[in-house]
C-alpha cells in the first residue's frame, strides 16, 4: 500500500492515516490509497467499522491542486468518493485544520463526520476557478439544503465547526486527539448498531429551491459578470435539486470540466501559487532565523500610521502611536476608535474587541518611549528631512536588534537607512492605503538591509495577515512605479478624445476593481502632481506629459475631498457624476498637443494601459526589483485591484503571447513616443517564443545550481 496512507487494526475498527504533508491534498498515491484501505477493510470479515483521520495539522485540504492541467490518473476522485459511499461497513471522517474541497466530499462520501471544535469546512473551489467536483454540488444539498450550500459553493467562504454541526454537515463536535475521538466513536457506531448511512441516498430537503436558485443567479450576474465558475456552481446545484445522484454527479462532471478547460481556472490557480511563491526569499540563506516580534511602534498617526497600528492591534501585538504633539495625538487616537466603531456599527466586530484591540494602542508622544520596541515602522510626512529627523533619533532611542522600517512610497530606503548607524536593521514596510484593510504588503529590501531583518519583515507580513512581496529601491518600488505607467497613458488617452467614464468602463469591463480616475479621485489629485512634479525633474526633457490632472489640480479639483476631479460628487455620496467643468479641458489639452479629439474602441483602451504596465514589469524584472513575474501578479492582485481571473499583468502578458504584446508596443512606441521603449526582456522573450514565467523558471534553477555549486 503506498506510504501516503496507511491502514491499521484496532479491533473491529481499521483506521485509516492519510499521511501527505504539508496539507494532505488527494494526489494520485494518496486517492489509490484511500482505495486500497477502503477495499482491505471492507474485504476484511474482522473489520465492522472505518475511522478515517489525517496525519499533521490538517485533515485534507482538497485535491492536489498542482495535478489540474495534467493527464487524469486514476482513480479519479470522485471514483474513490463513490467507494467510501457504497462500502458496506460504516465509516467515519475525523475533521481537524481544514476540510476543504475534495477533502470535505471525501469526508461526506463517509457514512459520519466529527469535527474537532476549531476546524473549519468548506468547499472553496470557486477562488480557483472551478466547482466542486467529486460530488460536493449534489451531497452537500442533500445535507445542508440549498440556500445552505449555495452559500458554500458559490461563495466558497469556509465555515467553522459549530455552524457545520447547526448545518447536519458534521454529526458531532469533539475537543483533542482526532484519533481517540474518532476511534471512539466507531466504537459507538458499532455498540449502537449503526451501519451505513450514505448522504447521497438523502433527498434535498425543501421542495422549493427554484426562487432561491434564480436569485442567485441574478446576484452573481450582477456582481462578477465576467466570472466562468460562478454560474457554473449554481447549475450544478440545481442538477441537485432535480436529478437523482447519479445524473447530478454526471452532469457535475460536465460542469466540472468545463471549468477545468477555462482559462480563468489556469489564472486563479497561477494566483494561488503564485501568493505562496511571494511569501519565499530565494537567495536566504538556510538557518536564518526571523527575529521575535513582541512589541511594536509607529511613527506618525495620519492616514497610514493608524491603520498599520491598527494591524498590529488586529494581530494581539501591542502597539505604541507616537505622534509630534499631544493634539495630534489625540486626534489619531480618535481617528483608530473611530475606526473600529464603524466596524462595530457595520456588525464585523463587537464592541468587546474593540476596547480589546484599543488597549493595545497606547499613545505618546516622547522617543524615550520606544526604547523597548522590537519593530518601529514610521510613517510620517513623505518629506526626506522629516524621514532623516525620525531615523536619526530612532538610532539614538532604540535598542540594539530593533528593526527600524519605513513605510515611505516613493523615498530612497538606502539612503534612510544611511541616517542610522544600523542600515542592516533597516527595511522598508510599504504598506497599502487603507492599511488596516488592504491585504498588499511590499518589503523593501534595502542595499544593507540583513537577511534576518528581512525574514522577519516576511513573518510580519504573515502575522499582519497580509501577503508580503519582497521588492528593490527603486522609484515606486514595483506596485506605484508600474502604476505610474498605467495612470500617464491613462490621462493621454484623454487628450486624444477619451472621457474619463470611457476610460473606467473599459479598464472595468476588463474586471478592474475600480477605474483609474475613480481611484484618482479617491486617493486625491495633489499626490500625483506631486510625483509628475518629481518624475518631471528627473527624466529625459523629450518625454511629454499628460497636462490634464494639472488643469484639474490648478482648478482646485483634486478628486473626492473637494467634491469635483474628474468627477464630480453630491456631498456624503460616492457616487461618480459628469464633471461639467471637465469637457473645455479636455478640448484645450488635445489643442495644445495638436490632437483631434476621436472616439477610442474599448480594446485600444485597455491596451494602451495594460501593456505599459506589462512593458515596465518587464523592465523591472531584469533589474531585478522584483524576485519573480508571480510576485509582480502578486502585487497587482492584492494592492491594485487587478482581476485574479487573469492571474496577473505578466501571467496574462504570457497569456496572450509576449510576441503580439511586443508587436503593440512598438507600434506604440513608433505613434506615442518613447515612454514606450520596448523592454528588453519583452524583446528577447519575444524572440525565444518564451514566457515569463518561463524565463523566471529557468533563472531560478541556474541560480540554484550556483549556490549548490561547491
Ligand atoms: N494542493 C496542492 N498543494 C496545496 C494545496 C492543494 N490543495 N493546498 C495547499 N497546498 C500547498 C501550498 O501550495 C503550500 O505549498 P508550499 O509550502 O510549497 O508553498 C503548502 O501547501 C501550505 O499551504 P499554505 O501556505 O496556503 O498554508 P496555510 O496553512 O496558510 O493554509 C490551507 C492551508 C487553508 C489548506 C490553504 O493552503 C488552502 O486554502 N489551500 C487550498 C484549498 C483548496 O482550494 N482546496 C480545493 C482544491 S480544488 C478541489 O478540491 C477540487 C475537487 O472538488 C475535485
Ligand atoms: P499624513 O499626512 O496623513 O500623516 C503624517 C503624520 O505624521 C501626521 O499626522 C503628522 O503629524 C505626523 N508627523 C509628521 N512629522 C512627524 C514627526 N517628526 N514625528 C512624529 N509624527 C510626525 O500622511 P500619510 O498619508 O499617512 O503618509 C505617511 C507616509 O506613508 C508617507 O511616507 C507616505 O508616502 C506613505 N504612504 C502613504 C500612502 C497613502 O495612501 N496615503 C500609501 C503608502 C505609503
Amino acid at each position: 500500500m503506498a506510504e501516503f496512507v496507511r491502514l491499521q487494526r484496532h479491533g473491529a475498527i481499521a483506521l485509516i492515516v492519510i499521511d501527505n504533508p504539508p496539507v494532505n491534498a488527494l494526489s494520485q498515491p494518496v486517492r489509490q490509497g484511500l482505495c486500497q484501505a477502503f477495499q482491505a477493510a471492507e474485504a476484511d470479515p474482522e473489520v465492522r467499522a472505518v475511522t478515517l483521520v489525517c496525519a499533521g495539522n490538517t485533515f485534507i485540504a482538497g485535491a492536489d491542486i498542482k495535478e489540474f492541467g495534467q493527464p487524469p490518473q486514476a482513480p479519479s476522485l470522485p471514483e474513490v468518493v463513490s467507494l467510501i459511499e457504497n462500502s458496506q461497513t460504516p465509516s467515519v471522517a475525523v475533521i481537524h485544520g481544514t476540510a476543504l474541497g475534495g477533502g470535505l466530499e471525501v469526508a461526506l462520501g463517509c457514512h459520519y463526520r466529527i469535527a474537532r471544535a476549531d476546524a473549519r469546512v468548506g468547499l472553496p473551489e470557486v477562488k480557483l476557478g472551478l466547482l466542486p467536483g467529486a460530488g460536493g454540488t449534489q451531497r452537500l444539498p442533500r445535507l445542508a439544503g440549498v440556500e445552505q450550500a449555495l452559500e458554500m459553493i458559490v461563495g466558497g467562504q469556509p465555515i467553522g465547526a459549530a455552524e457545520a454541526l447547526e448545518q447536519h454537515i458534521v454529526d458531532q463536535l469533539f475537543e483533542g486527539d482526532p484519533v481517540e475521538a474518532g476511534l471512539a466513536y466507531a466504537q459507538r457506531l458499532l455498540d449502537e448498531g449503526r451501519g451505513p448511512r450514505r448522504t447521497g441516498e438523502l433527498s434535498v430537503p425543501g421542495t422549493d429551491s427554484a426562487e432561491l436558485i434564480a436569485a442567485r443567479h441574478a446576484e452573481v450576474a450582477r456582481r462578477t459578470p465576467g466570472l466562468f465558475a460562478p454560474l457554473r456552481c449554481i447549475a450544478a446545484v440545481e442538477a441537485a435539486t432535480r436529478l437523482p445522484l447519479a445524473e447530478g454527479l454526471a452532469r457535475e462532471r460536465e460542469l466540472f470540466a468545463e471549468c477545468l478547460d477555462s482559462p480563468q481556472r489556469g489564472a486563479l490557480v497561477h494566483a494561488f501559487f503564485a501568493e505562496r511563491q511571494a511569501g519565499k526569499i530565494d537567495d536566504l540563506a538556510p538557518g536564518v532565523e526571523p527575529r521575535p516580534i513582541r512589541t511594536a511602534a509607529v511613527i506618525g498617526g495620519g492616514t497610514m500610521g493608524v491603520g498599520i497600528a491598527l494591524c498590529f492591534a488586529n494581530a494581539g501585538v501591542p502597539v505604541k502611536l507616537l505622534e509630534i504633539n499631544e493634539e495630534a495625538l489625540q486626534r489619531a487616537l480618535q481617528r483608530a476608535r473611530e475606526t473600529y466603531a464603524a466596524s462595530v456599527r457595520r456588525g464585523s466586530l463587537s464592541e468587546q474587541a474593540m476596547e480589546q484591540r484599543l488597549a493595545l494602542v497606547k499613545g505618546v508622544t516622547d522617543y524615550a518611549a520606544l526604547a523597548d520596541a522590537d519593530l518601529v515602522i514610521e510613517a510620517v510626512f513623505e518629506d526626506m528631512a522629516v524621514k532623516q529627523q525620525v531615523f536619526e533619533r530612532l538610532d539614538a532611542v532604540c535598542k540594539p536588534g530593533a528593526i527600524l522600517a519605513s513605510n515611505t512610497s516613493s523615498l530612497d530606503l538606502n539612503q534612510i537607512a544611511a541616517f542610522t548607524r544600523r542600515p542592516e536593521d533597516v527595511v522598508g514596510l510599504h504598506f497599502f492605503s487603507p492599511a488596516n484593510v488592504m491585504r498588499l504588503l511590499e518589503v523593501v529590501r534595502g542595499e544593507k538591509t540583513s537577511q534576518e531583518v528581512l525574514a522577519t519583515a516576511m513573518a510580519i507580513g504573515k502575522r499582519l495577515k497580509k501577503v508580503a512581496v519582497v521588492v528593490g529601491v527603486c522609484d515606486g518600488f514595483v506596485g506605484n512605479r508600474m502604476l505610474f505607467q498605467y495612470g500617464r497613458e491613462a490621462e493621454f488617452l484623454l487628450e486624444e478624445g477619451a472621457t474619463p467614464q470611457q476610460v473606467d468602463g473599459a479598464l472595468r469591463t476588463f474586471g478592474m476593481a475600480m477605474g483609474p480616475f475613480a481611484v484618482r479621485d479617491l486617493s486625491g489629485l495633489d499626490i500625483g502632481q506631486a510625483i509628475r512634479k518629481r518624475q518631471r525633474a528627473i527624466l529625459p526633457a523629450q518625454l511629454e506629459f499628460p497636462t490634464v490632472a494639472d488643469r484639474l489640480c490648478a482648478a482646485g479639483m483634486l478628486g473626492q475631498k473637494t467634491g469635483v476631479g474628474y468627477y464630480r460628487y453630491e456631498p456624503g455620496n460616492r457616487t461618480p457624476l459628469d464633471n461639467p467643468a471637465l469637457a473645455p479641458m479636455l478640448e484645450a489639452a488635445s489643442r495644445e498637443k495638436g490632437l483631434e479629439r476621436k472616439t477610442l474602441d474599448e480594446r485600444y483602451i485597455v491596451e494602451r494601459c495594460l501593456f505599459a504596465l506589462v512593458n515596465e514589469g518587464a523592465k523591472i524584472l531584469e533589474e531585478g526589483i522584483a524576485q519573480r513575474a508571480s510576485d509582480i501578479d502578486v502585487i497587482y492582485l492584492n494592492g491594485y485591484g487587478f482581476p485574479a481571473f487573469r492571474g496577473g499583468p505578466m501571467y496574462y502578458a504570457d497569456s496572450l503571447g509576449l510576441d503580439k504584446v511586443l508587436a503593440r508596443v512598438r507600434e506604440l512606441h513608433a505613434r506615442c513616443g518613447d515612454w514606450w521603449q520596448p523592454a528588453p526582456l519583452l524583446e528577447r522573450l519575444a524572440a525565444e517564443g518564451r514566457t515569463f514565467s518561463q524565463w523566471q523558471a529557468a533563472r531560478l534553477q541556474s541560480e540554484r545550481s550556483t549556490r549548490s555549486a561547491p
